[in-house]
């Protein structure tokens, strides 16, 4: 039954060099690698050194070298402006090299970090994969992060360049994007020399005479740059994921070792060829958008679609068959919150019965666990295999998934199935022991990782080592817990740290702790993840209020939730928080906060043997009903 994926799983462990070279026959290289596998400085395993590419010819010129200049490239498909545009591979070529040139413009080399905040245009797009024809270092940040989170990304990647627009639209609100940029580079240390900007109709951004361009002034008096040879082991860029402190975590992802496994994961993963439509509803802002919206589909040759639009409210729940039925899409991927406001919108899917779907082969699935009623319900709908995979910012592809384009293993309702290929999966106990199939515990990757997972962290390899290979020596740790069955499937359960995962975006609870402690009312605070049903979890607020305070809770509580929205962004969705006497902890001192979210969750719980005060859960389970969560 899995004899075709066994044998490739196989090879890809006995034998990862030849694996890996073998796959390394889908890139253009400018000089071949001296070592498939670089193990020479372990835990620093490198793939491919001394070899050098770039990834935008990759992605670009060589398509159109070898006869693909007239192919459709890249839709932007944009229901929030109602248009649609369509750029050939010639097109985005020359686009994206005459923006290059703008960005040497300003200076811009090999090495140096540019900043993108955009929404979803193709401006976007075409300033990352110039920045890649460069050798330079980009780094995407989520357009609904505040300004401080932008600062600190501008302080630590310090770029010589941030390009943005003027605007963004949700649903058919105007997000000024260019006053937050504006807002975080006056609170950072660090002060880019230049801000590129794309002014939008709806609503054009005031220029800062001196530091701002209009990014048609830029293009114009361009010339168009060539590919700069980079080194297989050069970062092509770095994108800042919630770590468990507000800090965010610079993950660096490379340019050869990304470029082979994304090319070899749209064939044997999603099972697309060249020439195919691929449409990945996320945003260029997180991982999935980087791999699944950008650079696999180009790296492969196919066109892809970029969505400025919601699953839902632009205008209705059948916003994906549309886009599906109009570009005649083969297979798509998105999170399963999306399938969950599309269920909700519309149950019993008769928004489907105006498209033609008949060319639509599978729909996968990632970014936060797939609940089976979900699952099940887009099975029925579609009638196509729906996948489930595993994966994370630091991965940058798959942990775990059901190859469709090896073979299609069965599926059980829960699990993102094996392992993929190159990824030695292992349970580990508390003391670091392989656990028994069955048991849940650590899920643990055995070093070295393969190609396309980060090799470390901006400008801190010590935090890269101790944040994911100190705990389990010879292991990466995903910070996921789960078990792997009698089978080899995987499970993932939940996340052993402080990130919860909203809408598909994954969050530090303990950065939203961080802007609730600075409250002047709040002595002591907790945030913890609670069930919902749209978004998977929301975060849920506990404050404890300095003594002597007086003022209404009500009010309050209204503004820890408008802080964590000023500092964090609205894509925190921290809309609830509730005053409490006092926050049950160990007599250690440690917050009870797995027993907190299990009351909230109306689940079962067993009383802590290290509890210092059984009475304060009672409390907590009053204020939690009061907000209308611990339902029994
Ligand atoms: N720029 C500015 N603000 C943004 C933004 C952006 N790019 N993206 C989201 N926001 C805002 C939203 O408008 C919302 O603001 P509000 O509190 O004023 O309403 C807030 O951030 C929270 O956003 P979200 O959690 O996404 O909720 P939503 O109600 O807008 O949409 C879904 C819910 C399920 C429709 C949406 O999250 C979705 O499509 N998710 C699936 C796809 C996806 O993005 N996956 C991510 C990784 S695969
Ligand atoms: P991100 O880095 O934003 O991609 O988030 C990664 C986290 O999302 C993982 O560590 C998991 O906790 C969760 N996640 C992603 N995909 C899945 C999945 N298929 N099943 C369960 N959890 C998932």
């Amino acid at each position: 039954m899995s004899a075709k994926f066994d044998a490739v799983y196989r090879r890809s462990i006995e034998d990862p060099a030849g694996f890996w070279a073998e796959a390394a026959k889908g890139i253009d290289w400018i000089q071949p690698w001296e070592r498939v596998l670089d193990d020479r400085n372990p835990p620093f395993y490198r793939w491919f050194s001394g070899a050098k590419l770039n990834t935008c010819w990759n992605c670009l010129d060589r398509h159109v070298a070898a006869g693909r200049g007239e192919q459709i490239a890249l839709i932007h498909d944009s229901p929030v402006t109602q248009t649609v545009k369509r750029f050939s591979y010639r097109a985005l070529r020359d686009a994206v090299a005459r923006f290059a040139g703008a960005l040497v413009n300003q200076g811009v080399g090999k090495g140096d970090r540019v900043i993108i905040y955009m929404p979803m245009v193709p401006e976007a797009l075409i300033a990352m994969l110039a920045c890649a024809r460069l050798g330079a270092i980009h780094s995407v940040v989520f357009g609904g992060f505040a300004p401080k989170e932008l600062k600190s990304r501008i302080d630590d990647a310090k770029p010589k360049v941030v390009v943005t627009a003027s605007c963004g639209i949700e649903v058919s609100r105007i997000i000024a994007y260019k006053p937050l940029l504006d807002a975080a580079i006056e609170q950072a240390e660090y002060k880019p020399e230049t801000c590129i900007v794309l002014q939008r109709p709806m609503e054009e951004a005031k220029l800062i005479t001196g530091r701002d361009i209009d990014w048609n002034d830029a293009v114009a008096a361009a010339q168009p740059a060539d590919c700069v040879p980079v080194a297989a082991t050069d970062p092509l860029y770095i994108l800042y994921t919630s770590g468990t402190t507000g800090r965010p975590k610079g993950v660096v992802r490379d340019n050869g070792g990304h470029a082979v496994a994304l090319h070899w994961s749209m064939e044997n993963i999603y099972g697309i060829k060249p020439g195919e439509t691929w449409f990945t509803a996320s945003d260029v802002g997180w991982v999935v958008g980087h791999s699944y919206i950008v650079y696999a589909p180009l790296l492969k040759g196919c066109t892809t679609i970029l969505y400025e639009g919601k699953p839902v409210g632009t205008p209705d729940a059948g916003a994906f068959w549309r886009v599906l039925s109009e570009h005649k899409v083969p297979a798509m991927f998105t999170a399963p919150t999306a399938f969950r406001a599309i269920r909700r919108d519309d149950p019993n899917g008769e928004l489907l019965k105006k498209y033609d779907l008949s060319g639509f082969r599978a729909l996968f699935l990632a970014g936060e666990r797939s609940d089976p009623p979900t699952l099940e319900w887009a099975e029925q709908l579609l009638k196509v295999p729906v996948i489930d995979h595993w994966w994370q910012t630091e991965t940058g592809w798959s942990i775990a998934a059901n190859c469709l384009g090896i073979e299609l293993l069965p599926v059980k309702h829960g699990s993102p199935t094996r392992p993929v290929p190159g990824w030695t999966l292992q349970v580990l106990d508390e003391t670091g022991h392989p656990a028994a199939p069955g048991e849940i515990g650590n899920l643990c990757g055995k070093l070295p990782l393969p190609p396309g997972t980060f090799p470390t962290l901006w400008n801190d390899d010590a935090r890269f080592v101790d944040s994911y290979l100190a705990r389990f020596p010879g292991y990466y740790q995903t910070s996921d817990a789960g078990l792997i069955d009698e089978d080899g499937y995987v499970y993932v359960m939940a996340r052993t740290d402080d990130i919860i995962n909203v809408a598909g975006h994954r969050l530090s609870t303990g950065g939203m702790e961080e802007v609730l402690a600075s409250h002047p009312d709040v002595a002591e605070c907790a945030v913890i993840g609670v069930h919902d049903s749209l978004k998977g979890q929301v975060p849920v607020g506990f404050l404890v209020l300095k003594a002597g305070v007086d003022r209404p809770s009500a009010k309050i509580v209204s503004e820890v939730v408008q802080l964590v929205r000023d500092r964090i962004g609205p894509v925190a969705a921290f809309k609830t928080a509730t005053v409490v006497a006092r926050l049950p902890k160990t007599r250690s001192g440690k917050i009870l906060r797995g027993t907190m979210q299990k009351i909230a969750d109306g689940q079962e719980y067993a009383m802590p043997a290290t509890i210092d005060d059984p009475a304060i859960l009672g409390e907590i389970d009053d204020a939690l009903q009061d907000i209308g969560y611990a339902k029994k």
